[in-house]
């Protein structure tokens, strides 16, 4: 790898456009250490993936994954499949010594997630990188380093919440319905991302879960539209209109952190009137902090040693440059970013580690994002038994 990075990316919807636009802008916007270049693009049919390579710029595309992944000429394997293909592939990725990138959740089961881990730590000339891109929000950011900077002091209470509404009986057995190709329902698809919140803003590890629940509210979903069978793209003809979907569809549990504090954490597909709606708060002795991702460029801040006279909530517009992280990567002062902005936010920092420098906040690698798998697997036990779970107890 000279100062080129080629990439291969497995996946080519929802994350792949996401990431796809990422490996496009990060050059454009950050002076990278190492260019990111835009190898090959791995799917599942070349009619829809021709049209894709040449809207994203990939110079290449392919239905071999396999052997993509062990191609000489590829040095970063980014992942974007549903969760039960991660392990395969990330694992014969990094046996071909490749860096590997993978989506979030690390994988459709605990087994899984652990193999995962343990070839990340016998490939050791590989980095690994976990998509947890709420990290790269400037406004979580910026959460964390006040936290890290002791301004909360010590802390008492966090609340997190995911809340998403587009799961309803009419929503087709999409793959996220099915636990051999998701593992979970909202609890790894929404619930992973507000755990990794949680421990990356706190600096806490949680050690034990209880009072878990996972409901599953919709058994019987309409069958997804197979178009490669059905030119039309209607269902199939002469097979039952409906399958079981066997994933939860909302978890909520209780947690204890190393440190003392004490969460909630609540994720639904099903919590009507809101769209996308992430939210942490965190109550400290000095002070708090709360984010809401539907208002993504606002850290709110409330400083407990302020006079009771003109203390209150300040809302703080996180896209000053040079006082912000990212926030001198993108516009001037003010002019917002969004979504899509954590992504390329990612992809600076995954090209800065490769290339031996620091990222602008840390980036979750595999081990570190099989702890959340772990606090996931620790609430599916806690629901199942209707006890505690302490996370010694999850190897
Ligand atoms: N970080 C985030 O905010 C975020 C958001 C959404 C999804 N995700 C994660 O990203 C992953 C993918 O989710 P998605 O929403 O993009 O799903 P999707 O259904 O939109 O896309 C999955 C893609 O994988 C492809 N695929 C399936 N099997 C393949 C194979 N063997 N080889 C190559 N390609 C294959 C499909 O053709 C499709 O292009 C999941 O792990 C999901 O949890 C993360």
């Amino acid at each position: 790898m000279s100062d080129a990075c080629n990439v291969a990316l497995l996946g080519q919807k929802f994350m792949g456009r996401a990431h796809s636009n990422a490996y496009l802008k990060a050059a454009r916007f950050f002076n990278l250490p190492l260019r990111p270049v835009m190898h090959t693009i791995v799917g599942l049919d070349l009619i829809s993936l021709a049209p894709f390579a040449a809207r994203w710029g990939w110079r290449n595309y392919s239905t071999a994954w396999k052997e993509i992944v062990r191609s000489p000429e590829i040095h970063l394997v980014d992942v974007t499949t549903p969760n039960s293909m991660h392990a395969d592939q990330a694992i014969m990725a990094l046996s071909a010594g490749k860096h590997v990138a993978c989506e979030k959740p690390l994988a459709h089961t605990l087994k899984d997630a652990r193999a995962m881990k343990n070839a990340a730590a016998r490939a050791r000339k590989c980095r690994t990188f976990v998509w947890f891109n709420y990290r790269r929000c400037p406004a979580v950011a910026l959460a964390h380093r006040l936290v890290q900077e002791g301004r909360l002091g010590r802390l008492y209470h966090l609340r997190a919440s995911y809340l998403q509404s587009w799961g309803g009986p009419q929503t087709p057995l999409v793959w996220r319905f099915q636990k051999k190709y998701a593992g979970y329902g909202a609890h790894g698809d929404l619930g992973a991302h507000i755990i990794d919140l949680a421990r990356f803003i706190t600096g806490q590890e949680i050690t034990e879960v209880s009072g878990a629940i996972l409901e599953t509210f919709v058994t019987d979903r309409p069958l997804a539209p197979t178009p490669g069978r059905d030119p039309t793209g209607g269902l199939p003809r002469k097979v039952k209109s409906t399958g079981k979907s066997d994933v939860d569809d909302c978890a909520l549990f209780l947690a204890r952190f190393a440190g003392g504090t004490v969460g909630t954490f609540e994720a639904t597909r099903l919590a009507v009137g809101n769209q996308n709606q992430a939210t942490i708060e965190i109550n400290g002795e000095f002070g708090a902090l709360r984010f809401a991702l539907e208002d993504f460029n606002v850290l709110w801040y409330y400083d407990q040693r302020e006079s009771r006279a003109t203390a209150g909530w300040r809302r703080i517009l996180c896209t000053a440059a040079g006082d912000h992280p990212y926030a001198g990567a993108w516009w001037p002062d003010g002019h917002v970013v969004g979504y899509e902005h954590t992504f390329v936010n990612m992809v600076a920092d995954m090209m800065a580690v490769l290339a031996g420098e620091q990222p602008t906040v840390p980036l979750p690698d595999f081990a570190d994002a099989y702890e959340t798998q772990r606090v996931l697997e620790a609430a599916v036990l806690a629901a199942k038994h209707r006890s505690a779970v302490k996370l010694s107890e999850i190897k």
